[in-house]
Formats: structure tokens, sequence, C-alpha cells
């Protein structure tokens, strides 16, 4: 047996090329940290491969060596998990190079993509083939397929896609130790023992690499109706939620909550954003229905298409219910533009505001109403200067209860946040909610998760996890 140390970085660079392996500080600093830089470590090197062979002959090396290995995509997920430990004995493995589609079929509306892809240009590439890829988050112009699939990643058209998991069809994984998982069906139904796929979405790195995917696609909705609306309250979006999924027959394309807060701290950043309404009231909606059907689009006699009547007649409606106070629905592409540009520029806003907790939470639809008024009152109780931007997929029951520090900075705030995070932890256990929604565990939730979840689910996930990845190389620290 060869027990001399090996020369990792000669070695990496005969599996994968010398341009496919970055050591120098200047080349890996941003590969190192994470989108808040709130989390930094170190590796051997990061590397890039090109092809799911480069990604086998890596995970083979790296398990013969005992070296860590931590996948990353775009490097945007929140939950610091594609940022490595400090020990330095990892592999940085960046699917970024794997950046193909290999196949769209139309008529099974699936393609098949590797890791790498950026979301973005998959949007792009099912709409040039006449189709559409529904998953959208504001990262879309930098986050990947393959992080996508690691966090099971939701965004703004969940309520009517799902998650990317629902989304999913077929996976090719490599395994610590380099084999490889081919799963690459384009199939809508097969049962054909443990559905292995589904264990692999949202697992974050810990069990595998996914380095392709195969992705449902759908008709593209060509009628769209966007409109942004102050209303009562919480209560007032969910009831408002169900009228407009029951007057449009399901066609909520997305439905997404703004409190008043949220466009305090945007404007403040944004200076430019253009404000949807007049004034800013305490709670707001933005919703869109779609069809796919371009007869929507045409305008009647009465001057309004049948897509843009629906959102009239719904919230002429609830106007009268005293739901909605107040409305806009947009009359042009470009207006439709300005008001997605409020919603997708609101994490960036949180990320200049300075100081926060950050939040990432999912009720029962039921519970949504009274959680928020808890913890209104709650962090009120704690300090009434914070910001308080609970926002986000609320047709979902998914909320980024995300709480900023007071306007002008607040030196007090990080002795707050253990407060507010029990606060919003106790409010998640007391109405049946869930700590993670769709940003996952990572490093940030691990702790909490052992605290959630019976110590058999553990128990369960750990023995999973044992089973694929004995050694414990797979991004360690993450998850579990
Ligand atoms: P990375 O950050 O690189 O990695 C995320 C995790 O997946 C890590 O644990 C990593 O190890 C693992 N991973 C990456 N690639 C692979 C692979 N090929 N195989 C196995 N594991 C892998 N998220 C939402 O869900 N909804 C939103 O609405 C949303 N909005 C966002 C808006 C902004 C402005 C930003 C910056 C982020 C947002 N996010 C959102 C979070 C983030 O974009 C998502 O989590 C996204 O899915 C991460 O993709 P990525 O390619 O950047 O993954
Ligand atoms: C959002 C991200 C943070 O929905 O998930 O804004
Ligand atoms: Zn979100």
């Amino acid at each position: 047996m060869d027990d001399r140390k090996p020369n990792i970085i000669d070695d990496l660079i005969g599996l994968v090329g010398n341009k496919a392996v970055l050591q120098t500080t200047d080349d890996t600093a941003s590969y190192l940290s994470d989108w808040h830089d709130r989390f930094h470590g170190s590796a051997h090197a990061v590397v890039l491969p090109e092809t799911t062979a480069q990604v086998a002959a890596i995970m083979a090396y790296a398990d013969k060596h005992d070296i860590i290995v931590v996948p990353q995509g775009g490097n945007t997920g929140f939950m610091g998990g594609a940022t490595p430990d400090g020990s330095g004995n990892s592999i940085l493995l960046s699917l970024r190079r794997m950046n193909k589609v290999r196949e769209i079929d139309t008529q099974n509306m699936s393609m098949t993509v590797e890791a790498g892809c950026i979301l973005q240009n998959l949007q792009d590439v099912a709409e040039d083939a006449g189709l559409y890829f529904p998953l959208n988050l504001a990262a879309k112009g930098s986050c990947t397929i393959g992080g996508n699939l690691g966090t099971n990643a939701g965004g703004l058209n969940v309520v009517r896609y799902g998650t990317t998991r629902a989304l999913t069809l077929g996976l090719e994984v490599v395994l610590m130790g380099g084999e490889v998982l081919e799963m690459l069906s384009g199939l809508r139904k097969d049962n054909t023992g443990y559905d292995l796929k589904d264990l692999f979405v949202g697992s974050e790195g810990t069990l595998g690499i996914i380095t392709a995917a195969t992705m449902r696609l759908f008709p593209k909705p060509v009628a769209l109706s966007t409109a942004f609306a102050e209303i009562r309250d919480v209560d007032a979006a969910v009831e408002l939620l169900h009228r407009v999924q029951a007057a449009s027959g399901g066609m909520i394309e997305a439905f997404e909550l703004i409190p008043a807060d949220i466009l305090h701290v945007l404007f403040e950043s944004f200076p430019d954003i253009q404000r949807p309404l007049a004034t800013i009231g305490p709670m707001n909606v933005l919703m869109e229905i779609g069809s796919t059907n371009p007869a929507y689009n045409e305008v009647g006699g009465n001057g309004s298409s049948p897509i843009r009547s629906i959102m009239e007649s719904v919230l002429e409606t609830a106007f009268e219910d005293g739901l909605v106070i107040d409305a806009t629905i947009a009359s042009s592409d470009a207006q439709r533009d300005a008001l997605w540009d409020v919603r997708e520029s609101s994490p960036e806003s949180h990320k200049r505001a300075g100081k926060l907790v950050r939040s990432d939470v999912a009720l029962p639809q039921s519970a949504l109403s009274a959680f928020y008024a808890d913890m209104v009152a709650g962090v009120k109780a704690i300090d009434p200067k914070i910001r308080i931007c609970g926002y986000g997929h609320i047709g979902d029951g998914n909320l980024h209860f995300n709480l900023v520090q007071a306007a002008g900075g607040d030196p007090d705030f990080d002795a707050k946040a253990p407060k507010l995070l029990e606060l919003l932890y106790g409010n998640v256990t007391k109405y049946g909610g869930s700590i993670s929604a769709e940003h996952g565990i990572g490093q940030v939730k691990r702790d909490q998760l052992a605290k959630v979840k019976s110590p058999a689910i553990i128990n369960t996930m750990k023995s999973i996890k044992a089973a694929l990845d004995p050694k414990n190389l797979m991004n360690p620290g993450k998850v579990i």
C-alpha cells in the first residue's frame, strides 16, 4: 500500500486539466464565502469539471484520500450550504462549467440539462422551444439548476407549479466513490422501487453530486394580469387568494405578501424603483394570474381583456367587502415589470439594510393571520423600532419573516437577535409550521432542525446519510 501523502493539486489537474483547478486566493475567494458574506471557508482548490466522468473521477479520488467534497452552483444559497468548513481539507466542486442543455423533448414537454445551467438560461431555452419552465426566483440570473435541485428551491410560481421537486422527472447523480446513478427518465409515472431522485432533491449536497436533471416543461402563459393591492390585513390576503383562485379557475401564477416595512426598506436602497400605489399601506399583495390561451388577451366590448376582467371583478368585489383598500392593475409589460421589480429587489435591499434576522417559514394557510399577529406583538415588545418585513410567498403559506434593525442602525441589534429567533421558532411550533420552507437547512439551521424533529426522524436521516456517505465526506456539517 502506498501511504505517501498525495499531491492533491497535481492529481486534480491530472483528472480535470490545468484550467479547471483554481488555487490562488484571487481566483477562489468568491467561491469560499456565501452570498451574505456570513460564512467563510477554505479548500485545497476549487475544481470546475465539465463532464459527469470528470465528476466521477474526482469523487473516486476524494473517497480514496478522505477529502471532503462541497458541491456548489451559483453560490446564491441562504443557508451557508455551499461554503466549506475552515479545515482546508475540502475540494470545492463548482458545477458551473457543466452547463449544457442535453435535450429538449417538446413532445414529452421536458428538458434534460446539466447541473451548472443558470436558471434564467433554462427559462430562455424553454421559451425558444415554445414552452415554459416555471421555476422563478430573484436569483435566476446567477443560481443554477443544480443548486435549485440541491435546495429544492421554491420561488415565485410555486402556487401554480410546485417546488423544484415537483418539476423534476429524472436525475443523474454521482455518489461518493464515483458511482453514477443514471436516473434521467422523462417519465411522469414510474413506481419501480424507492424513488431515489426525491432523496437527492433538497439534500443540499450531503448525499451526492447532481450532475444533470430532466425537468418538466409547460405551455407558456401568454395572457397575464398582474395587480398590486393594498389590503385590510393578512386575513384579507388569504381570503383574496381563495377568491382569485376560484374566479380564475386556478390560474394564479403568483401571490406575494408585501407589508409596509418591505417598501420602506426597499425605497431606502432603491429610491428610483417606482411606487406601486400613491401611498404605502400597512399590508399589500402582488398577484398574477395567467392563461395559456391567447384569447384571454383579446380586448372585448367593455374595453377589457378576459384576463384583466377576471382580476378587475375580483378586486371590485373585494373592495366592496372591505378586503381591498386600493389597487392597481398593470396595463403594459413595463408596468408589470415595475411591479415585479418591487418584489424581486427586496432580498437585495435587506442585505443592504445591514443587521437583520432572516427567516423562511411555512405555516398552514389557516394559521397565517394568527401567526402574523403574534409575531408583530412579540417583535414590538422586544423593540418597537425593528422593521417588520414579514413578506413573501403567502400563496404557499411561506413567509420570509425578516426583522430588520431600526432605520439608521442599532448597535444593540445582535443582543436582540436570539430573542427574535426564539419568538419566531416558538410561534412556528405553536402554529404547526416549518422552520424551512424553501431555503433548506445548510449550516444555519442545523441545530434548530435537531430540536424540531423527533429522534426517530433524525436517526432515519442519519442512517440514510451513513449508507450513502459512510466516511462523512459529502458536505459535512450541513443539514444533520
Ligand atoms: P448554491 O448556493 O451554490 O448551493 C446551494 C446548496 O445546494 C448547497 O448546499 C450546495 O452544496 C448544494 N448544491 C449546489 N449544487 C449542487 C449539485 N449540483 N449537486 C448537489 N448539491 C448541490 N430560494 C428560494 O427557494 N426561493 C426564492 O424565492 C429565492 N430567492 C432568492 C433571491 C435572491 C436575491 C437570492 C440571492 C437567493 C434567493 N434564494 C431563493 C436562495 C437561492 O437562490 C436558492 O437556494 C438557489 O436554489 C440556490 O442555487 P445555487 O445554484 O446558487 O446553489
Ligand atoms: C425571496 C427569497 C429570499 O423570496 O426567498 O425573496
Ligand atoms: Zn422566497
